[in-house]
């Protein structure tokens, strides 16, 4: 029997109408939440998920700043707009999309953001305060998986967690949020010995390391709960695919349920910049948060 399919299109499409509802709400009282968003160069990739971020980000009723910059941007003249943005009141987040060019200092522009807009959740402030069990603003990536996870399993107190990859990103946010719901945390990694035995004690598996279906089925405990957050380009009969970083379809056989790749982690990344949006309004001028949509 194969293991059920999390949704994460039909998941993000509810979660984007909720933040619509409760931005038509806002607007009633004169407030329109503001997205800023920063890309610097012209990495199509990255070119991409501004334009979607923009376009979504409006759908939802939002007011979306765009704000495109040559690849040869001094960092003082990224920081000099990091700072406009931080002073500006129509604007309650800020994402500086990564990667930045190299001769930018990456760590740098991103602690430069106003912790209370930075709705990727990456500067550090925000990262100590996840990491002690304070408010805080959380990444969207692990802020979605979580989401996907509460609404599958309830209740995830107790259940053995294993986190394979540990980026700051994904895996290091991802074991706080799971800690901070009383899940058993294991953060494995590339230097992990025996990453089967320890994959196979997951009641929950989140797979972020990049690495085209490095976890095949067997691996998986039966009945597991899969988070696949990898998205990998590769060329296979001729065509280019995106695959994940669990081999799809022996694991679905073993998991009680997995999120697909693409359709699964990839529509709740978005949706959950607009949550945080939302939620760095909604703090920012002093009104209740919105429900069911921050960790
Ligand atoms: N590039 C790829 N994913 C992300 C993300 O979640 N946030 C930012 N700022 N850049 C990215």
């Amino acid at each position: 029997m194969s293991g059920a399919l999390i949704d994460g299109k039909a998941f993000s499409a509810d979660v984007r109408a909720r933040v619509a509802d409760h931005v038509v709400k806002l607007k009633e009282q004169g407030i329109t939440p503001g997205l800023a968003v920063v890309l610097v160069g012209e990495d199509p990739a990255s070119e991409v998920y501004v334009r979607n971020k923009g376009i979504q980000t409006r759908e939802a009723g939002m007011n979306s700043y765009e704000h495109k910059l040559p690849a040869d941007t001094t960092q003082d003249a990224l920081m000099a707009l990091v700072a406009q943005l931080n002073a500006d009141p129509a604007v309650h987040g800020i994402l500086v999309q990564l990667p930045l060019p190299d001769h930018l200092d990456s760590e740098a522009v991103l602690n430069a953001i106003e912790p209370a807009k930075d709705v990727d959740g990456f500067h550090i402030l925000n990262v100590g305060l996840l990491a002690t069990g304070q408010k805080s603003m959380v990444a969207c990536t692990p802020l979605g998986c979580l989401m996907m996870l509460r609404d599958r399993l309830g209740d995830l107190s107790g259940l053995n967690a294993v986190i394979v990859g540990r980026s700051n990103i994904v895996g290091k946010p991802m074991a706080q949020l799971l800690l901070r719901d009383s899940c058993t945390v294991t953060i494995a990694h590339s230097r992990t010995r025996d990453l089967g035995e320890v994959c196979r004690r997951a009641d929950i598996l989140v797979a972020a390391v990049g690495r085209p279906r490095i976890i095949p089925g067997d691996w998986i405990k039966p009945g597991a709960t899969v988070i696949d957050v990898g998205i990998n380009r590769i060329e296979e009969d001729g065509k280019t695919r995106l695959v994940g970083d669990v081999d799809f379809d022996s694991a679905r056989e073993v998991a009680g349920a997995i999120t697909p790749v693409p359709g699964g982690v990839g529509p709740m990344t978005i949706a959950c910049l607009l949550a945080n949006t939302l939620t760095a309004c909604c703090r920012a001028v002093g009104l209740p948060e919105p429900d069911g949509l921050t960790a």
